[in-house]
């Protein structure tokens, strides 16, 4: 028995700010990935900070959540079979630099933390982040 998965995606500001977004999204369809709900917002530093939270002990977590919250991002619901697992293989690498050909990151990625999209790294996070951005 096959069935679908949910898994958050979010387009970040690098990407959004080189409006991107719209190419982006394009890939996700091409990819078999149905965009169930979508929204572009902005978040504030404290709603970064609690997004990233498994992240706060890193040396790299405020310049993150800085960056997160620093311009327009686009939010997603993705589904697919294995949608997380399928999203994390799209995206590619953290680094861009280590990305594989064909990935979102290589494609468009700037560097490790300008690196366009963020997915959900499990099915037990995506519904944390999920609820998180669509609670609603
Ligand atoms: O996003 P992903 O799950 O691939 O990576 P992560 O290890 O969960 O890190 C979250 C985000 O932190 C990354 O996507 C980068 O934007 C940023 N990061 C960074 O700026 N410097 C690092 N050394 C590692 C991650
Ligand atoms: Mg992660």
């Amino acid at each position: 028995m096959s069935s679908t998965e949910q898994t958050l995606s979010i387009i970040k500001p690098d990407a959004v700010e080189r409006n991107l977004d719209r190419e982006i999204k394009e890939i996700f369809n091409t990819n078999g990935f149905k965009i169930f709900k979508e929204k572009k917002i902005q978040i504030t530093k404290a709603e970064a900070e609690q997004f990233y939270k498994v992240h706060e002990t890193k040396p790299f977590y405020n310049d993150l959540c800085d960056y997160l919250s620093s311009g327009p991002i686009v939010v997603m619901i993705l589904e697919k079979e294995n949608a997380v697992l399928a999203n994390r293989e799209l995206m590619g690498a953290t680094n861009p630099k280590d990305a594989k050909e064909g990935t979102i990151r290589k494609k468009f990625g700037i560097s490790i933390d300008k690196n366009s999209v963020h997915g959900s790294d499990s099915v037990e996070n995506a519904k944390i982040e999920i609820n998180f951005f669509f609670k609603d």
